[in-house]
């Protein structure tokens, strides 16, 4: 099929191009195939014959073509709590509200409950393609997984490991290392067997807590299955004053390099939060492929740092893509991500009158610009999972959002583009976006979801 309008995408991390009423034509297999723009001699052809096919179809002239989000970073059980419960840091958090929240996931039922509705929410938001920590058991965790292949999201899916019995509760733990090894590997087989049946692809994500949740058998025994299945790995890196120190403490070493040592860092790699990376840490993740999951709004309440994520761009060339962390974060929303992301990086930026201050604050260079920060939600997310998403280009998923501009504050006809395209970013909200669509099948569809309710 055709589908015809004006679209955005990242061409690279500081440039959005314009396609301006263009044809993109969309594949069997739910990938872009040509995208044709009215100077091209086809275009008119192609219009033609597709509408008479009724294979065409045409974005209203209020509403615009963007990519779909990709949340690098997401607790999929904690979407039970969010919005409450961020009054704590985060070793009382998880031990106060959030251990006790994630146990509850050995009720499949209840696991069933939130996890469909945090999909369907998600991909209502725009949210294409998610990367999910669920709980520790394995049940669950393929049902979250077979849930994103039943609503046609793109799911990464980790089956959590913690197994250090002095780190973690009685009621939330793997039983010893051995058992949660073995946990995964199924969960590994169980999700790769439901790949194959899902068009828009699910996958298994080996998943360590967080080094102080696990021993170090654990974390060598999840280094050598993600060898060995050749699977995404993700965990938490240097997000807090307090992780950081447990780990330096334990192994005379930042994360990087014991997570390095036990085989978690690589290519396929996505390390969340990362706010108190080193140089050398910057080094290794550049050398290793790894990327980072910034998590923008989370780290305000659980970093209490900004990562200084214009440095890992632009100095270590380290892959950054964006996530919630929900319920770190209490958006599900990756537009509310995109702009703290921009918001979080001014606060770490120097100031501007640089004559007029004795005292030197902040970092010349951290600024992140609004297409910065909206590459991270897209195509930034897309190279880090290593997967041909995030981008409107030959090749690419048909992983889209159409949004309206209704309600934006537009008075000219002649209003330049890339404006628009600022205010749909800045103020665009959930029910801006009128359809989604994953892999080239329409998976939310506004219109219709009213229609259901109303009947
Ligand atoms: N570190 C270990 N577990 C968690 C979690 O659930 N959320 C966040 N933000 N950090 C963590
Ligand atoms: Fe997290």
């Amino acid at each position: 099929f055709v589908v015809k309008g004006t679209a955005f995408t990242s061409i690279n991390q500081k440039e959005v191009e314009v396609l301006e009423n263009s044809l993109f034509c969309i594949t069997e297999a739910g990938t872009i195939a040509k995208i044709i723009r009215p100077d091209e001699e086809n275009y008119m052809e192609t219009i033609q014959e597709y509408s008479a096919k009724k294979k065409l179809e045409e974005l209203p002239a209020d509403q615009y073509i963007l990519p779909g989000f990709v949340d690098l970073h997401i607790h999929a059980p904690q979407w039970a709590q969010a919005g409450t419960a961020l009054d704590l840091p985060l070793y009382d958090w998880l031990n106060t509200y959030t251990f006790p929240l994630e146990a509850k996931f050995s009720d499949k039922e209840f696991a069933n409950e939130v996890y469909s509705d945090l999909v369907s929410q998600l991909l209502k938001n725009g949210t294409t393609t998610a990367l999910y920590f669920a709980t520790v058991h394995r049940e669950s965790s393929v049902r979250l997984a077979e849930i994103c292949s039943e609503k046609g999201q793109r799911g990464l899916v980790g089956k959590v490991v913690m197994d250090d019995p002095e780190q973690t509760p009685d009621y939330y733990r793997d039983e010893k290392a051995e058992t949660a090894i073995a946990d995964t590997e199924e969960f590994i087989k169980e999700v790769l067997a439901l790949n194959t049946k899902t068009p828009q692809g699910v996958y298994p994500v080996v998943t360590p807590r967080f080094i102080p949740s696990c021993t170090d058998e654990a974390l060598a025994g999840l280094g050598a299955l993600a060898a060995k299945y050749d699977v995404h790995i993700q965990s938490h890196c240097s997000e807090s004053d307090w992780a950081h120190g447990f780990v330096f403490e334990r192994f005379g070493k930042n994360d990087a390099f014991a997570l390095n040592d036990f085989g978690l860092l690589g290519e396929k790699a996505i390390m969340a939060h990362a706010g108190f990376l080193s140089d050398a840490d910057m080094g290794l993740f550049a050398e290793k492929g790894t990327a980072v999951a910034h998590c923008p709004i989370s780290n305000a309440y659980f970093g209490n740092a900004v990562t200084p994520v214009a440095k890992l761009l632009n100095e270590y060339q380290v892959e950054v893509g964006l996530g919630s962390d929900i319920s770190g974060g209490f958006s599900p929303s990756l537009f509310d991500n995109i702009k703290q992301a921009v918001i979080s990086s001014r606060m770490l930026e120097d100031g501007v009158d640089k004559d007029c201050c004795s005292e030197k604050r902040g970092v010349t260079g951290s600024r992140l610009t609004l297409n910065e920060a909206f590459y991270l939600a897209t195509a930034g997310g897309g190279e880090s999972l290593s997967l041909p998403i995030g981008k409107l280009a030959v090749g690419f998923a048909w992983d889209v959002q159409f949004v309206t501009t209704k309600e934006l504050p537009i008075f000219t006809k002649s209003e330049p583009l890339l404006d628009i395209f600022q205010k749909i970013v800045y103020l665009s909200h959930p029910e801006s976006i009128q359809k989604v669509w994953v892999q080239g099948r329409k998976v939310y569809d506004k219109e219709s979801e009213k229609r259901k309710e109303e009947n």
